[in-house]
C-alpha cells in the first residue's frame, strides 16, 4: 500500500488532520491499533477554544457542534464557599463552547467515512522506519496479516502511550514531565448540571470539578490520592464526598444520581521536543499532555494539527517546506504556553498533601490576586479562552 500522508492514530487529532489533507487533495490513511467502538467508549473533556471551533467548521463537522455545543461565557471559582465568576465575554470578548470529545470524535469519523477515505482499524502500527529518508513506512498487522504502507511522511497521532515517540532515537528526543501527587475521580451521570457554568471548587479537602456535556448530562470530579481504588468508591460515596466540598447553594442544587461511568485518571504534564524527525511528526497527544485543569489537551491537539496540516499543504501545493520545517517551533510556543496554564491552574487549585505552610500561603495568595485583581483574572480568562494560533 501507497498513501501521501501515513497517519497513526483515530483519536482526535487524526482524524482531523485527515479530514483537513483530504480537503485539500491530499491522499492519507489512518491506521488505528482499536475499534471505532472503543475509541467512541473514552470519556473526555470537551471545552472548545475558538480555534478549535473553527478548525471543525474548516473539516466540515461545525455544523452539530455549533447546534448542540454549550457557549460559555464564563465560569465559576468556588473558594470558602463562595462562588466568583470570572467573565471570559467581559474580560476578552470570547466564550467557549462546552462539547463532548466524544461527540467531536464521532463527527469526524462519520465525515471520514462519508468521503470514503481508508481508516484501518483493529490494527496496531508495531513498526514505523525509513523516516530519515524520502520513503518512511509503517507496519501493522490486520487480522493476522503482516502488512506495510509506503508514505511521503508520517504523522504520529497515536498518544501518550503511542510507538510514535519511542521509534525516534533516544538522543534525538528530550521529554520534560511533572507528575503530581493525586488524581482525579470522574463521574458521567444523566443529571442536570448544577450550574449553567462550570465550577472549579479549590477546597482544603481537595479540588473538585462541576462541569457538564449537555443539558442532561454532567460531569463531576474529586481530587483523589493516586493509590486510591476506584472499587472503593460508590455513587453514594462519590456524592457525599462532592457535596462537602461545594458552597452551600451548589450543595443544595445538585442532582445526584446513577453513575454511567466512573474512573479515575492520574495527572501530569508531559513535552516531547523536537516535534519532528525527519518525514515523521508528532502531533496531539503523542507530544505533550497538560492536567486537565485548563481544558487544554484536545485544544493543544487542534493547534498542532493547524501547524502540520499547513505545512503539508503548502509541501504539496506551493512547493514549500518553510511550513513543515517550521512545525516543531510553532507549535513548541503555544504548547509552551499552555503547559503553564495548566500547570498554574492546578497548582493554585488543588491540594498538595506534602506543601509546606509557605507553599500554601503563596497558593493562597495567587488565588486571592488572581480573583480580585482585573489583570489577572484577565490574564485567566484569555488562557482559557484560548492563545492565539
Ligand atoms: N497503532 C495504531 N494506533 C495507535 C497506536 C499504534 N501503535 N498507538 C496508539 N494508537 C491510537 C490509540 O488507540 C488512539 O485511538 O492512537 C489514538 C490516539 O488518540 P488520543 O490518545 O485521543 O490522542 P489525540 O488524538 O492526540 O487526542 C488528544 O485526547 O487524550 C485526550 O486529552 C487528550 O483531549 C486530548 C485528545
Ligand atoms: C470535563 O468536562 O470533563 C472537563 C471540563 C473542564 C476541565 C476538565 C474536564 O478543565
Amino acid at each position: 500500500m501507497r498513501t501521501q500522508v501515513a497517519i497513526i492514530g483515530a483519536g482526535p487529532s487524526g482524524l482531523l488532520l485527515g479530514q483537513l489533507l483530504a480537503k485539500h487533495g491530499i491522499a492519507n490513511v489512518i491506521v488505528e491499533r482499536q475499534s471505532p467502538d472503543y475509541v467512541l467508549g473514552r470519556i473526555r473533556a470537551g471545552v472548545i477554544e475558538t480555534g478549535m471551533q473553527n478548525m471543525l467548521d474548516e473539516a466540515g463537522v461545525g455544523t452539530r457542534m455549533r447546534a448542540e455545543g454549550l457557549v460559555h461565557d464564563g465560569t465559576l471559582i468556588s473558594v470558602s464557599d463562595r462562588l466568583h465568576h470570572i467573565s471570559f465575554k467581559d474580560l476578552t470578548g470570547k466564550s467557549v463552547l462546552v462539547y463532548g470529545q466524544t461527540e467531536i470524535t464521532r463527527d469526524l469519523m462519520e465525515a471520514r467515512a462519508a468521503k470514503g477515505l481508508q481508516t484501518i482499524y483493529d490494527a496496531e502500527v508495531t513498526e514505523i522506519a525509513n523516516f530519515d529518508g524520502h520513503t518512511p513506512v509503517i507496519r501493522f498487522k490486520k487480522d493476522g496479516v503482516a502488512q506495510e504502507l509506503q508514505a511521503d511522511f508520517v504523522a504520529a497521532c497515536d498518544g501518550y502511550h503511542g510507538i510514535g515517540r519511542r521509534s525516534v532515537p533516544q538522543g534525538a528526543i528530550q521529554e520534560h514531565e511533572r507528575v503530581y501527587p493525586f488524581g482525579w475521580l470522574g463521574v458521567l451521570a444523566d443529571v442536570p448540571p448544577v450550574n449553567d457554568e462550570l465550577i472549579y471548587v479549590t477546597n482544603p479537602k481537595g479540588f473538585a470539578l462541576c462541569s457538564m456535556r449537555s443539558k442532561t448530562r454532567s460531569r463531576y470530579y474529586v481530587q483523589c490520592s493516586l493509590s486510591d481504588d476506584v472499587e472503593a468508591w460508590s455513587d453514594a460515596r462519590f456524592w457525599d464526598e462532592l457535596k462537602s466540598r461545594l458552597d452551600p447553594v451548589s450543595r443544595e442544587q445538585l442532582v445526584t444520581g446513577p453513575s454511567i461511568e466512573k474512573s479515575i485518571a492520574p495527572l501530569r504534564s508531559f513535552v516531547a521536543e523536537p516535534m519532528r524527525f525527519g518525514r515523521l511528526f508528532l502531533a496531539g497527544d503523542a507530544a505533550h499532555i497538560v492536567p486537565p485543569t485548563g481544558a487544554k489537551g484536545l485544544n493543544l491537539a487542534a493547534s498542532d494539527i493547524y501547524y502540520l496540516s499547513r505545512g503539508l499543504m503548502e509541501h504539496y501545493g506551493e512547493k514549500s517546506d518553510a511550513a513543515l520545517d517550521a512545525y516543531s517551533k510553532r507549535a513548541l510556543a503555544r504548547i509552551w504556553k499552555a503547559e503553564r496554564f495548566s500547570w498554574w491552574m492546578t497548582q493554585m487549585l488543588h491540594t498538595f498533601p506534602e506543601s509546606s505552610s509557605f507553599e500554601r500561603n503563596m497558593q493562597r495568595a495567587e488565588l486571592e490576586y488572581t480573583l480580585s485583581s482585573k489583570a489577572a483574572s484577565t490574564a485567566l480568562a484569555e488562557n482559557y479562552v484560548g492563545l492565539p494560533y
